[in-house]
């Protein structure tokens, strides 16, 4: 019994950033285990909009019957940028107010350490953030072209969490820099290095995200997208989301690192959640169009899937 209690004396709470990143994780993990599941569960979980409106759908099992009876419109995405630049303007309050649930969380980062993503970096990766936030928004409202194809409650659920802890993921390393302006000390004012080739990056996949979703919103539903980078990749606008993501871990590296842990695996869950659906839409586009349309296509990630 001594030895358990003086065990758990050593056994560290996880700070906001390793929580954040157990999240990513565990929902990465899942996305690989529902992957493994029989078709018509995988599909109940996993496909969402377009991907469950045509093609050859079976008829579902029971579970993937009551599933199927919990699916929400694939429009409430609309919900996902409403919280993310809400929680964007929460975090700048709280930054500005010096308010306690962002202290709170800085104190139980630092308690791992004073290592930090410097200043300047914490700003442009929250403005960054806020701006795709902004741009989803915008497009939300404005280009998308409504529809009336569901997602399934628990996609919906795990998305706003996505968002809610990726507010957070991208600040949370800097935890020591916001403590110390806090405190009154000065910060570098000097471009931090690398940090133009993040942005760039970043706004690369944002502009050309917001180019895909136009030509989409353009398309009469559902026709086969054939402009621009969808001409060599079936879902262009989930590589963008890859750029936008590898673009925000590299600007919030902290010193002396290349990129930032917790957004890379934010960037890691995109990827193999993307992945998926990426993998799926290129199955529905084979069986609605004929696979030569779509057999010389990468999925998401040129040369690679
Ligand atoms: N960060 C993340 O983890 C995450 C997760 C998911 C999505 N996203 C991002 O959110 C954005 C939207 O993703 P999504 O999965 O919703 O994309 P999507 O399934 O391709 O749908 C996007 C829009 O295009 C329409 N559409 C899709 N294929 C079409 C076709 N062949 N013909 C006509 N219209 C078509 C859809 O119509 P319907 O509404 O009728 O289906 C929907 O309005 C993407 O940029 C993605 O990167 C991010």
């Amino acid at each position: 019994m001594d030895s358990v209690l003086s065990l758990m004396d050593h056994v560290k709470p996880a700070t906001p950033a390793e929580a954040c990143q157990a999240f990513y994780v565990f929902a990465s993990a899942s996305i690989l285990g529902i992957n493994v599941l029989p078709a018509d569960l995988r599909s109940a979980l996993m496909d969402y909009g377009a991907r469950l409106q045509g093609g050859n759908q079976k008829e579902p099992g029971k579970l993937a019957g009551i599933l199927g009876l919990l699916r929400v419109p694939h429009s409430w995405f609309l919900h996902y940028y409403i919280l993310s630049v809400a929680c964007s303007g929460f975090w700048a309050w709280q930054y500005l107010t010096r308010g306690s649930v962002m202290e709170w969380l800085v104190k139980g980062q630092v308690r791992d350490g004073r290592e930090s993503v410097e200043l300047l970096r914490v700003f442009v990766a929250w403005g960054l953030m806020t701006l795709q936030g902004m741009r989803r928004l915008y497009e939300s409202f404005f280009v998308m072209k409504p529809g009336s194809s569901p997602m399934s409650s628990i996609h919906w659920i795990v998305g706003q969490v996505y968002y809610l802890d990726m507010s957070i993921s991208v600040w949370i390393e800097g935890s020591g820099a916001i403590l110390d302006s806090w405190n009154g000390i000065e910060s570098s004012r000097r471009i931090p290095p690398r940090l133009p080739i993040a942005i760039g990056l970043f706004l690369a996949g944002w502009i050309k995200q917001n180019q895909c979703h136009k030509h989409l919103a353009g398309l009469k539903k559902y026709t086969l997208p054939d402009q621009g980078w969808f001409q060599r990749i079936v879902c262009p606008h989930y590589t963008s989301e890859c750029l936008i993501y590898l673009g925000l871990a590299l600007a919030a590296a902290p010193s002396g690192k290349i990129v930032n842990r917790t957004v890379l695996m934010g960037l890691m869950f995109v990827a193999v959640n993307l992945g998926t659906t990426a993998s799926s839409t290129k199955k529905w586009y084979a069986e609605k169009f004929g696979p030569e349309k779509v057999a010389s296509k990468w999925k998401m990630i040129p040369f690679i899937f």
